[in-house]
């Protein structure tokens, strides 16, 4: 009877990887988009890491301006896909470029969510960057 019950445990736990692998792999085209906050997440790592040498641990602004906060001016870039170029063209200051799209993707997302101008719940589509106004 013990024994039963931990080859059932065995294969319940080998279903679940199953399932699980199957998920990861995206093998469903309707598997549903990462969302803002999910990207923001990884992106929050990547700032802390880079860019708050210079912007401060919070973006609240230190050698370089703010990016977060009441002293921050990114709505002057429009749109999110506008801040997207600045900031893989021209950050960090000292090694532009550097970093890998993704990683400025997740950056983006991060400003996004910390200013106000995304909502962290919300699908987070890297294509379409233009739908995305920096207004709060
Ligand atoms: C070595 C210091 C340094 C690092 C590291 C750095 N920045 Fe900057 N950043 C600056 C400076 C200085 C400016 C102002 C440049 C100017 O006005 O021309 C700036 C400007 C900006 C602006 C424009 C802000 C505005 O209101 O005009 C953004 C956005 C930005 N940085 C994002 C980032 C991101 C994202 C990272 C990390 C990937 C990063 N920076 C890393 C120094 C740095």
């Amino acid at each position: 009877m013990k024994k039963d019950l931990a080859t059932n445990h065995a294969r319940l736990v080998a279903t679940g990887f199953l399932v699980a692998a199957l998920l990861a792999g995206g093998c469903a085209p309707s598997a549903p988009k990462q969302t803002i906050g999910q990207s923001a997440e990884a992106g929050r790592r990547i700032f802390l890491e880079i860019c708050s040498t210079c912007h401060g641990k919070q973006g609240l602004g230190a050698f370089g301006p703010a990016l977060i906060g009441e002293n921050a001016t990114l709505e002057k870039f429009l749109s999110a896909q506008r801040l997207f170029d600045y900031i893989s063209i021209a950050m960090p200051l000292e090694a532009p470029g550097t970093l890998k799209r993704d990683e400025y993707l997740q950056v983006l997302s991060y400003l996004l969510v910390q200013n106000g101008f995304a909502d962290a719940e919300s699908p987070f589509d890297p294509d379409q960057l233009e739908q995305y106004p920096l207004k709060k």
